[in-house]
């Protein structure tokens, strides 16, 4: 198992995968963690739908700006935000933001759980969210936060830039 900052470090999106299955039992431990981020009141508002299915997997592809790498990922897991599961106790705020801090959360436990397993993702964002509820006939309660291809790699790709600290921290002391 790695060290959480080893893993942060060496995470990379993965655009190409092995044609090799991922195991129900590996992809159930990815989810696994990212049920384990942090939400809102502990509201868990996210959904996790795992498609294996060829035709699906070609339709989310599309969806999602013709990104043929999706296709060429054994399973494809589209994670999905259920606004209204903390509205009552926080209202607009757990509609509009909670939901969708909470899932980013959940997704990105979600990539470095994977990482560790040796499975590559890419954190999809570039999709039509009505689309993809129609192709996965999921119902307008849940909206579409990532489509996340999950494979094993066949590439290493070298890390992408950052901004510096400088540019990114702002003490006040
Ligand atoms: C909200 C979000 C949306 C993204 N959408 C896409 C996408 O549609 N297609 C893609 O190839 N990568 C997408 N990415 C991946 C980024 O391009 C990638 O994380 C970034 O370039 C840094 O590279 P790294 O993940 O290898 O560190 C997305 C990432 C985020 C967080």
């Amino acid at each position: 198992m790695l060290d959480v900052i080893e893993c942060i470090k060496q995470r990379r999106s993965i655009r190409s995968f092995q044609p090799i299955s991922v195991s129900r039992e590996t992809v159930e431990k990815v989810i696994q963690a990212a049920t384990l981020a942090p939400s809102a009141g502990n509201w868990q508002p996210w959904r996790y739908y795992v498609v294996s299915n060829d035709d699906l997997r070609r339709q989310l592809a599309r969806i999602a700006s013709n990104q043929e790498f999706i296709v060429e990922a054994p399973v494809v897991l589209v994670v999905c935000a259920e606004p209204a599961r903390a509205e009552n106790t926080y209202g607009e705020r757990a509609r509009t933001l909670y939901c969708i801090q909470d899932t980013a959360a959940a997704i990105q436990n979600l990539l470095l759980a994977a990482h560790s397993y040796g499975i590559g993702t890419c954190w999809v964002g570039d999709f039509d969210e009505a689309a993809v509820q129609s192709v996965l006939q999921i119902g307008a309660e849940f909206r579409p936060v990532a489509i996340v291809p999950m494979g094993y790699p066949n590439e290493s790709p070298n890390p992408r830039w950052r901004r510096p600290l400088r540019e990114v921290i702002e003490y006040k002391e």
